[in-house]
């Protein structure tokens, strides 16, 4: 995956310098006095390549900047890795939720870094990541962490936390499910879900998605390794096939076709 810097973004690469383990993701942002925490979702990094790796923040720039709500201000950010493998220059705003998506290059193969963003004056937690070894490298092995299926509306995410304290690990592995579409159910819920009903728009999505990230152990996890992803049906909806899902009704949610390929645009 490349970086998805929107196009009102710029990424400069600068100073680099000979690869080091320590990296730093430097954001500034636009200062408004805001109280909330500007790095409520925590810090991820996922698509290792033997000189690149993605890394991923959210920043709430303002109180009201939550999750799918468009509201918000537009910030600035700086990014490099310091001593100093790349730095660059970002800007997000409510048009990609406040999110931060980035590919680190020139990095060195099977080498661990650490990252971290700031925005505001605020210092997000420090992650840690790892990229892949070189193509032609003999490898002896690998070891990967294997996960799926996290519906957080009837457990809790303990492996994650488990997962996060190996440290033998080369990345996680994400088989689907990574979030679960259906409507909320008060009654038997273990935990709420935002929005309650089954996710139709990107609104909901960015809303559930965010959800998930509040979950302690998982953003522990992301911040130790990073992820290699792919998904299943619930990203989408429940047993999802070519044609349609059970829980998939055109009366009133349109067109599979159309759920399919992609929330819906707008609230
Ligand atoms: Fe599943």
């Amino acid at each position: 995956m490349t970086s998805a810097v929107s196009r009102r973004s710029v990424l400069r690469a600068a100073g680099v310098t000979a690869a080091g383990t320590a990296a730093t993701f430097t954001l500034s942002g636009v200062s408004n006095g805001a109280e909330a925490p500007v790095f409520a979702h925590g810090v991820a990094s996922g698509d290792p390549m033997p000189d690149s790796v993605l890394l991923w923040t959210r920043v709430t720039p303002s109180p009201e900047a939550v999750p799918g709500s468009g509201k918000g201000a537009a910030v600035a950010a700086d990014a490099g890795f310091a001593r100093v493998v790349a730095r660059g220059h970002l800007r997000t705003g409510p048009e990609r939720d406040h999110t931060v998506k980035v590919t680190a290059g020139g990095l060195r193969a099977a080498t661990g870094y650490w990252y971290r963003f700031t925005s505001q004056g605020k210092v997000s937690q420090t992650g840690r990541t790892r990229t892949a070894p070189s193509r032609d490298e003999d490898v002896e092995s690998l070891r990967f962490g294997v996960v799926s299926c996290a519906n957080w509306a009837v457990g809790h995410f303990a492996p994650y936390g488990y997962l996060s304290g190996r440290d033998d690990l080369d990345a996680f592995i994400h088989l689907g499910d990574y979030l679960y579409e259906g409507n909320s159910n008060p009654a038997g819920d273990l935990r709420p879900s935002v929005p309650p009903n089954e996710l139709i728009t990107l609104a909901d999505y960015r809303q559930r998605h965010a959800m998930y990230k509040t979950d302690e152990h998982l953003r522990r996890l992301h911040a130790r390794h990073p992820m290699i992803a792919t998904w299943d049906d619930h990203e989408v909806a429940d047993n999802a096939w070519s044609g349609g899902s059970p829980s998939h009704h055109p009366a009133t949610e349109g067109d599979w076709a159309a759920s399919r390929a992609g929330p819906r645009p707008g609230t």
